[in-house]
């Protein structure tokens, strides 16, 4: 991946093209660096990644056991080892089909008693361990990312942030269907903690995604789009497949821009 360039736009033909650019991207960053420290995301755009990874490791010898996993985000109210955490999903999705000790996931504690004071000493394990090396990132409909709805500070530490009708919405068919109530908050890294991560992938896929991928990119940086603020990053990638690609008004110019950014690496 390259350093210091801002946002990168690759995109891939389909959902599973661009999931598999994502895993190899963080396949690439383990070998170079075995103790990564990963920051994951959760969503059901992830999932596939994972899948992947897993794959890696079964087939083709990738270690992630001196990996550290960071969650980016977790709801408000859920322990752990509750079935909605996501705190449960990346243990599922990522630790046990691979080598990644369970001890090594680290996520804020939705279930704390002080979820204030629990937000502060996420922020510091962060720190503590280093900082993210490698951020994986997922894109909410209403351009959100990890929770930071729309209004977020752009130099936010993680806190806990008020979850909007469109995201409980859009996620409501992930909760249990016996779980009357919706958690109404989480505990998020904040965009200021993303900005401090030393590299970017972000991913998003589908139609339903494409509004939000053409304000990241193109629209203004402004607390109403969350992500937009990636555009201050200096090694962030999105990748995206061709219908989340359908509302980017600069489309030709990132395609023909890859293809030359491979040809300068010796990629194609
Ligand atoms: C949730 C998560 C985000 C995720 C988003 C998109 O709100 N907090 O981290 O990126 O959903 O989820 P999906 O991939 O299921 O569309």
């Amino acid at each position: 991946m390259r350093e210091e360039n801002g946002l990168r736009v690759v995109i891939e033909a389909t959902a599973e093209e661009a999931a598999s650019c994502v895993a190899r991207g963080v396949a690439d960053a383990i070998r170079a660096n075995p103790r990564l420290v990963l920051g994951v995301a959760t969503g059901r755009t992830m999932e596939p990644v994972y899948a992947s990874l897993a794959g890696l490791y079964r087939e083709a010898g990738l270690a992630l056991r001196e990996v550290r996993a960071f969650n980016l985000d977790e709801y408000v109210g859920a322990a752990r080892d509750d079935p909605w955490s996501f705190h449960r999903f990346i243990l599922e999705h990522l630790a046990e089909p691979t080598d990644l000790p369970a001890s090594a996931v680290h996520a804020p504690d939705g279930a704390a008693q002080d979820v204030f004071a629990e937000a502060a000493r996420y922020e510091q394990a962060i720190v503590a361990a280093g900082g993210i090396d490698l951020q994986l990132l997922g894109l909410g409909r209403n351009g959100h990312v990890g929770f930071n709805e729309p209004g977020s500070s752009l130099g936010s530490s993680t806190r806990v942030k008020a979850l909007s009708r469109a995201t409980l919405e859009a996620n409501r068919e992930d909760l249990p269907a016996d779980r009357t109530e919706l958690p109404e908050a989480a505990i998020t890294v904040g965009l200021g903690t993303i900005l401090r991560t030393r590299a970017c992938l972000l991913l998003a896929v589908g139609a339903a995604k494409s509004a939000a991928v053409a304000a990241m990119v193109e629209g203004p940086v402004t607390s109403r789009v969350p992500a937009s603020v990636l555009q201050h990053h200096p090694n962030a990638t999105v990748v995206i497949d061709r219908a989340a690609a359908g509302g980017l008004a600069d489309r030709d110019y990132y395609e023909s821009a890859e293809r030359l950014q491979r040809r300068l690496e010796g990629r194609g």
